[in-house]
């Protein structure tokens, strides 16, 4: 509905950051303003997926980092071909909860290059706009105290992840948000650059 392409907007951040949050809050507005939306999550459900969920859960079932920087990639490749190419095609907005930035990111702290996470991610659809939503680490793991830990869940690690995340916005990879403020705030932040992309891409919206 919203002309031949859709638009592709991720959402990046530490855990407990809020994107599955404003994620939630920001298909509800675009719906009742008539747009088609796709909300989709990596790691996805697929077996590439489950395999990752599995892996990080504890120390103990773990991969090595790079085969895990890989089914990362793996699982994007697959995700942009079974759900985000489809739905772009038929003039949806797909936001996708997490995306790319979260492997330059995750597997970054953990010791990888940039540069070979970019080369493995060479096939990935760009998006259109990506969101990282900013939060000090020891307060997103307060929001986050009785939700089960993967094994990125500790502090010294969440700081390195934010490091790398605040690179990117820096670089102009990534649209800054603070998203240590009440989620009315920071809905009304993420509404506003959504609806300017659209305004621009002449999708605008019925008021
Ligand atoms: P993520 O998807 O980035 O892991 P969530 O959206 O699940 O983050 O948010 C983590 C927790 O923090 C949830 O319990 C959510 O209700 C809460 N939360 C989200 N945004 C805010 C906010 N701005 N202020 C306070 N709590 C928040
Ligand atoms: P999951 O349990 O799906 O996340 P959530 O805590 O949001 O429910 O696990 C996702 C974890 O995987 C999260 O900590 C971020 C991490 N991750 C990476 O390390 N690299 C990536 O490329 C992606 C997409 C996620």
């Amino acid at each position: 509905m919203v002309g031949e392409r859709g638009v592709f907007i991720t959402f990046e951040g530490i855990d407990g950051s809020g994107k599955s949050t404003h994620i939630r809050l920001l298909s509800r507005e675009l719906r009742r303003r008539g747009y088609e939306v796709l909300r989709t999550t990596e790691p996805t459900n697929s077996r590439i997926g489950r395999l990752i969920r599995e892996s990080i859960q504890d120390a103990s079932t773990r991969m090595p980092l790079r085969v895990e920087a890989l089914l990362f990639a793996a699982d994007r490749l697959h995700h942009v071909k079974s759900l985000i190419e489809p739905a772009l095609r038929e003039g949806k907005i797909v936001l996708s909860d997490r995306y790319i930035h979260s492997s330059i990111a995750y597997q970054g702290a953990g010791g990888l290059s940039q540069g070979w996470i970019r080369v493995i991610n060479r096939y990935a659809l760009r998006a259109d706009l990506s969101i990282y939503l900013d939060i000090p680490p020891e307060v997103a793991m307060k929001r986050m105290e009785r939700r089960r830990k993967s094994v990125f869940e500790v502090l010294p690690l969440q700081q390195k992840i934010r490091e790398i995340y605040l690179k990117l916005v820096r670089e102009g990879e990534l649209l800054f948000i603070d998203g240590n403020r009440p989620v009315r705030a920071v809905q009304m932040d993420v509404r506003k650059v959504v609806f300017n992309l659209l305004k621009k891409r002449g999708l605008e919206a019925k008021p």
